[in-house]
């Protein structure tokens, strides 16, 4: 006597029924980088499709994703460097980029958009560090100051969500209580919670030119090694009020999502990044692409993810149709 397994998979409509992962657009949220310029669309050559946009652009780009049914992004401010300096000053000016790209999009779109802004200084820092610089690392508790005041200027721009990606320390307390303090209790807090120092981030930092000038983010981003360690960043956040964790990247880090999944009744969400995005458009011509994207994105849902970050968003979008 042996099971047949076979059985419940004879024809599609079973399959259909028994199929325990499916995506929505609704799982999705699309990764924005805005310049600050009217009009720029800068191509990004390790990142096929995905672009710097001026404002035009940016708010176009928000109407084409709404059009397919993205509702929902995360924005990048992406800094020149003449406008850079040692503690990001431009991340936490009420007329610094990323808050105008904020009220810009929201005025415009009001609730028919749901706008995540990723809170961090590399983007913002001569030295390309997440933070402010003391004896060649990262202060922790400076860089929390500065924190709270840019998640004040993106909540009085009128952001949606606030996603701190910095891994510091005590970040998701702080931001709690400085929005609390200030009334913006409702506004949630989405964690960058287990975010490894990861050579997947490559790509992005070319989009977002915000590569560290010396040196590299291991005091504050996680060794790729450490699977307790991931559990106990996560399970961190959680107990200090994040409203959603995240595992960053995703491919490689299904264990992660799964064990995480398994120990928080937090909805969890995936960052597909950059790297995981330029390794698959780069093997186009040797597999089925949009197959293998596809069977990707489900094997987040089935690890436990929730929501999933992607610049697949838009071709995804595509597949369901
Ligand atoms: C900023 C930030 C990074 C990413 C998201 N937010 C880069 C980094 O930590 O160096 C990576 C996203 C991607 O690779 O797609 N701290």
């Amino acid at each position: 006597m042996f099971a047949r397994l076979r059985r419940t998979r004879k024809s599609p409509i079973i399959r259909d029924m028994l199929r325990e992962n499916t995506l929505s657009i609704n799982d999705f949220i699309y990764p924005l980088f805005v310049v600050d310029k009217q009009s720029a669309k800068n191509e990004i050559k390790s990142m096929p499709n995905v672009y710097q946009l001026g404002f035009d652009e940016f708010l176009e780009e928000i109407e084409e994703c709404l059009s397919m049914g993205i509702k929902s992004f995360l924005v990048f401010g992406v800094l020149e460097n003449d406008k850079k300096d040692e503690c990001g000053s431009d991340a936490f000016s009420e007329n610094g980029l990323i808050a105008r790209a904020i009220k810009m999009a929201k005025e415009r779109f009001k609730d028919k958009i749901y706008l995540i802004a990723d809170l961090c200084f590399c983007e913002y820092t001569s030295h390309g560090h997440c933070g402010i610089i003391k004896d060649d690392d990262v202060d922790n508790d400076k860089t929390l100051e500065i924190s709270a005041k840019q998640a004040l200027v993106m909540a009085r721009a009128g952001v949606d969500m606030i996603a701190p990606s910095g891994m510091m320390d005590g970040i998701i307390s702080t931001l709690r209580n400085a929005l609390d303090e200030n009334g913006f209790y409702d506004l949630p807090i989405m964690a960058y919670s287990t975010k490894f120092a990861s050579a997947f981030y490559g790509p992005f930092r070319d989009v977002a030119n915000s590569a560290p000038s010396k040196g590299d983010r291991k005091t504050y981003q996680m060794d790729f090694a450490n699977g307790k360690e991931a559990l106990l960043e996560s399970l961190e956040d959680d107990s200090q009020g994040a409203d959603i964790l995240m595992v960053k990247p995703a491919l490689a880090y299904l264990d992660v999502v799964k064990e995480l999944s398994q120990n928080t009744l937090k909805p969890i969400c995936v960052y597909n990044v950059s790297g995981e995005y330029s390794m698959l458009n780069a093997s186009k011509h040797l597999l089925d692409y949009e197959r293998v994207v596809y069977e990707s994105m489900v094997a987040f849902k089935r690890a436990g993810a929730k929501l999933i970050i992607s610049y697949h968003a838009k071709e995804i979008a595509k597949m369901l149709g």
